[in-house]
């Protein structure tokens, strides 16, 4: 078994298309549904890198059209395996679809930082907002273990439902389904600080939420909340499940995937779609389940360190680190200029090499671009040594607001420090700036070189980045651009 977490939107598509198809393991309290779930509305929508954000948002409004029925609310969030968005702030609720829309375009495409993990936000999830009282929310978690698989159930759902482990009501659902639990048996493990009224609609929604979970190959469900509205008479329910988390048994893929994916297809999600003259059935298949890779990453320690220091000035410092033993280490003022060198290190074939991704620009101080030069520096200096050197780009674009000679007393102050083992590490050294006093910066950092007798290269604004970048990385690369002479 393999235990791979899907998508809010296709866990919700699963469960809603099979909730009234997948067989019960026993009678349950209703009668089967004369008619299946109307399909779920699920607007998914996901931006690629570069994407034009608005042409996406465009798309959808075509793509599901009840996204412009007038006076709609929706709930907006990333569909991205994020646990416990509403407290990042990222939940927007009961927002009209130009509402929606705006906040998505604030983020989409967008770093985002959740707890410890950074990630970028690609794929969103627009779904009708469901107004409903308090006092209907549920929570209800389905997780298998080796003895069979434990139903956990509260009396209360929402984000402050707290530590569920602790006071659910659960029982085991052994192995062996023959011994799959009464009706009765269901409502006294799970319901007993339910209302009566509504035992009969929650045992049979929970009978066969679990009949979907075996069906298709759970292996964890989540819903929180569950939204169960009885009707007058509690004959049945009406029932929304407003945040679901769900792990699929990858290795049932050859077994269950047609029914995972004919539960996403167009048709099951309400997608018009225009007539294909290529085959009659594929519009009805679906495509196959799509495993999320988990949200961002963690942040090493030093990445934490330039966040938190990021985060408490005006000025812009930021590190990620690529491949802590690759040979290519940039320290690079401006945003821009830090893409330009990535782009130009993966041309000259060093992809795989590049260290570090990262920038400090908005005129931080000389402290801070001291530290901020001593931490690249020292993970440069602690990964083992390489036979043939390191490189390090020291440089940005053309600065407007940054003083090269103020921040580049910060580098040449973490230099300073560590100058016998960049010796030791044979790390050749490609400074490239231009910008307001970059002369005064140039000459400094090249006599503060000759003084530390370091290997290291200075030029001015005559050499461009997709320069340089190849001279230092190219064997026999040459170039007509004189060095800086001061
Ligand atoms: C949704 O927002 C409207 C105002 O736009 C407000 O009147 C209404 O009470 C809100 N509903 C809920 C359930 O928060
Ligand atoms: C990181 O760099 C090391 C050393 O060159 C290399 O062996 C490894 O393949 C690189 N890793 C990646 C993911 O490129
Ligand atoms: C920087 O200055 C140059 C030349 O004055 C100008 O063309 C450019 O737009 C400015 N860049 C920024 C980001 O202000």
């Amino acid at each position: 078994m393999s235990a791979k977490a899907i998508s809010e939107a296709d866990g919700k598509a699963i469960v809603n298309y099979h909730l009234t198809r997948a067989p019960v393991i026993k009678p349950t309290p209703l009668p089967p549904s004369a008619t299946h779930n109307p399909p779920s509305r699920l607007a998914s929508l996901y931006f690629a890198e570069g994407a034009d954000v608005k042409g996406v948002l465009d798309q959808a409004e075509t793509t599901y059209p009840w996204l412009l029925q007038s006076g709609s609310k929706f709930v907006a969030k990333p569909d991205q395996l994020i646990k416990r968005r509403g407290k990042s702030g990222l939940l927007a609720l009961n927002k009209t679809w130009a509402e929606a829309r705006e906040w998505i375009e604030t983020k989409a495409g967008k770093s985002q930082q959740v707890e410890s993990v950074v990630g970028v936000l690609r794929q969103f999830l627009v779904e009708p907002f469901v107004p409903h009282p308090q006092e209907t929310e549920y929570y209800i978690n389905i997780n298998s273990v080796r003895e069979g698989d434990w139903i956990l159930f509260f009396h209360e759902g929402g984000v402050d439902v707290g530590d569920v482990d602790e006071k659910a009501e659960k029982i085991l659902i052994p192995v062996d389904l023959k011994e799959f639990p009464s009706n009765e048996e269901i409502a006294s493990a799970l319901l007993s600080n339910v209302p009566k009224g509504v035992h009969n609609v929650l045992v049979d929604f929970i009978s066969r939420l679990y009949a979907v979970y075996v069906d298709c190959q759970f292996t964890y469900l989540e819903i929180n909340p569950l939204v169960a509205i009885p009707n007058a008479d509690a004959t049945s329910a009406e029932v929304h499940f407003l945040d679901l988390a769900a792990k699929l048994d990858q290795t049932a893929e050859f077994e269950c995937g047609a029914k995972w994916a004919v539960a996403r297809s167009a048709s099951a999600l309400g997608i018009p779609v225009a007539p294909s003259k290529e085959t009659k059935t594929t519009v009805d298949v679906g495509p196959p389940m799509e495993f999320p890779a988990p949200f961002g990453r963690e942040m090493s320690k030093e990445e934490a360190y330039i966040a938190e220091m990021d985060a408490k000035t005006g000025a812009s410092l930021k590190l990620t680190i690529l491949n802590g033993s690759g040979r290519v280490w940039t320290l690079v003022a401006g945003g821009g200029a830090s893409v330009v060198y990535a782009d130009a290190i993966a041309s000259a074939g060093f992809a795989g090499e590049l260290a570090n991704y990262g920038e400090y620009s908005g005129a931080p101080t000389e402290t801070q671009t001291f530290h901020y030069a001593r931490t690249v520096l020292d993970l440069m200096l602690r990964a083992p040594q390489r036979p043939e050197g390191k490189i390090l780009f020291i440089g940005g674009g053309i600065a407007n607001f940054t003083n090269v000679a103020s921040t580049f007393k910060g580098v040449i102050r973490a230099l300073r420090e560590v100058a016998p083992l960049l010796v030791e590490h044979k790390v050749q050294i490609w400074v490239r700036r231009a910008g307001p006093n970059y002369q005064e910066g140039l000459k400094n950092i090249k006599s503060v070189g000759q003084e530390l007798a370091l290997d290291m290269h200075v030029f001015g604004p005559e050499m461009h980045v997709s320069g340089i970048v190849p001279l230092a990385l190219v064997p026999g690369k040459t170039t007509e651009v004189a060095e800086f002479s001061g």
